[in-house]
This record gives structure tokens, sequence and C-alpha cells, in this order.
């Protein structure tokens, strides 16, 4: 079997043009919803993700605050931007890029952000919102993920699901989404992690597998189903001395061998990547409508 290969920066450009005409309509009231951004330091990885995003928002007419603070920032001073963006009626989303430096805590920023203008759904109170199925702001990279394999034609309901990596910004989220009585679940699901002692006994049995590892390679062939579906949401650097910048980018599936066998695979970079940027900017629309009733 040769996989569909399920595009990623397709499905994300038709959910962006749905919202490009929502936010027109919203300007016609004099609503231009307003995303705040924060960035502290300069890892590379990050300064590509928050750039993308930033670019993402100027494209379909959401305004972007863009707030790019050196690694040496103190957490108080952190906090203070955060209280301002919270206070700030112009802006209906807050991201702070993680990670965040070793001398900040991670937990008590995210405690910080109104629970109503967290786009990212990383919140305590909207991950308990989530859990429990009560409306709430979904975590990106999940609801990207559900996005992509519904709108693929891939049946959720009932399948048996493995994810590998127990990250709270991907694993756990995702797992919790896909379990619930709801259009986004009633799936069965196992999550996999460094702790479990055969991975592959696991991926051979599933009907979707979901790789967030971050490491090249993780999935291989002879660990998937033939006709599984098969996502990947790592995102790893490769040194490739072709390429301009010195790297190329993977993911954490074997994608040549993988293709083989399964019924369709996400790409790496074209994958889960545009699709965790789009619900952010679903996020940010649905906020702007909340806060203006
Ligand atoms: N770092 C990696 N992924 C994400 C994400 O979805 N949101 C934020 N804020 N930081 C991240």
């Amino acid at each position: 079997m040769t996989a569909k290969v399920i595009s990623g920066k397709e499905i994300a450009h038709q959910i962006r043009e749905e919202l490009k005409a929502e936010v027109a309509q919203l300007s016609k009231k004099g609503i231009v919803p307003g995303l705040g951004v924060v960035l502290v330091g300069e890892d590379p990885a990050s300064i590509s993700y928050v750039t993308a995003k930033e670019r993402a928002c100027e494209d379909i007419g959401i305004f972007s605050d863009d707030n790019r603070l050196p690694a040496d920032t103190s957490e108080e001073e952190l906090l203070a931007l955060v209280d301002k963006m919270n206070k700030d009626t112009k802006i209906n989303g807050i991201l702070v890029q993680l990670p965040l430096p070793d001398h900040i805590d991670e937990a008590r920023v995210l405690l910080a952000i109104d629970p109503a203008k967290d786009v990212d759904g990383f919140h305590p109170m909207n991950v308990g919102k989530m859990v429990v199925g009560e409306k709430a702001f979904l975590p990106c990279t999940p609801h990207g993920v559900i996005q992509m394999i519904k709108r693929a034609g891939v049946e959720l309901s009932g399948a048996e699901v493995v994810i590998v990596g127990r990250s709270n910004i991907v694993g756990k989220p995702l797992a919790n989404l896909l379990i619930q009585k709801s259009d986004k679940g009633n799936a069965t699901v196992t999550v996999c992690h460094t702790r479990t002692k055969d991975i592959a006994a696991h991926t051979r049995n599933a009907d979707i597998v979901i790789a967030a590892v971050g490491r090249p390679n993780t999935i291989t062939a002879d660990m998937v189903k033939e006709g599984a579906c098969v996502i990947d949401v790592g995102v790893n650097r490769v040194a490739d001395a072709t390429k301009k910048k010195g790297f190329r980018l993977v993911g954490d599936v074997d994608f040549e061998a993988v293709s083989e066998k399964a019924a369709c695979i996400t790409p790496v970079p074209g994958g889960v990547g545009p699709m965790t940027i789009t619900m952010l900017l679903y996020n940010t629309v649905e906020s702007a409508k909340m806060a203006n009733g």
C-alpha cells in the first residue's frame, strides 16, 4: 500500500479561508481580533514558530502584538506583561511561547493568563474543563491533529489509537480529547512513553498511530499495521549540508518506509505544524467573538 499523504498545509488553508471570512464579518462591526505574543530568549525553533504565528495572524486579519524579550527577563517582568495584556481590551488571546528559560516558573506564568484569553488552552482551568468535556479553548496541536484525522475521512469512533509521547502539550490532552464521548473522540486510546516495555506491541495493533516524541525514526515500518493512519507531530532538525540553513526538518516517523504500509500519513514539514497555528487563529477568533457578545 502507498499511503495517501494528508496535507496539513491544504487543510490549514481551507480553515484559514473560513476564518478570513469570519474576521472580515467581524471587522464590519468594528471588531479586530488581537493576539498578544510573548517570546522570551532566542531559541531558534521558538523564533521560527512565533514568526510563523505572527505572519498567519497578519494573513487573516488578526492584529498581533509582538513582544520579544531578552533571555534574562525576570519572572516578575513577564508576569507584569501578562497582567497588562489581561487588561488590554484589544487583546483577545495571549500566547507565551514555551519553553521558557529555566529561571522562570512556567506553571506560574500559565496560571497568570486570564483563562478567557488562554488561546493555547494551557491554563489549568481550561485543561480541567477540557478533561470533563465542558466548553473550553482546546490546545492547538491536539485540536489540529483531530481536525486532520476527521477531514481526511478517517473514522475515530471505536478506533484503536496509540499515542507515543505523554507531554502536557500534545500526548496528555490528545488522549483526553480522543476518549471523550463526542464528535472529537469515542476512540480507545493507549498512551506509550519512555517506560513502556514494548511500544511496537501496542503500535502494531493501532488503527491510528500518533507520534509526539521529538526523536527522528521513532516509528518504523515494522511498528505499523498495514492500512493504519499515521500522524507525525514531531519536528526535528537534522544536519544537512545541502540545505541553506544547514539542517532539514524531519518528524518522528520514518516517512518513506511507513508510507509503503500505512493507508494515510502526515508529512513533516507541511503536516501538523500548519494545523497547530491554524487552531490558534481559530481560538483567537472565537475569543474575540465571546468578548464582543
Ligand atoms: N511550544 C511548542 N508548542 C507550543 C504551543 O503550541 N504553544 C506555546 N505557547 N508554546 C509551544
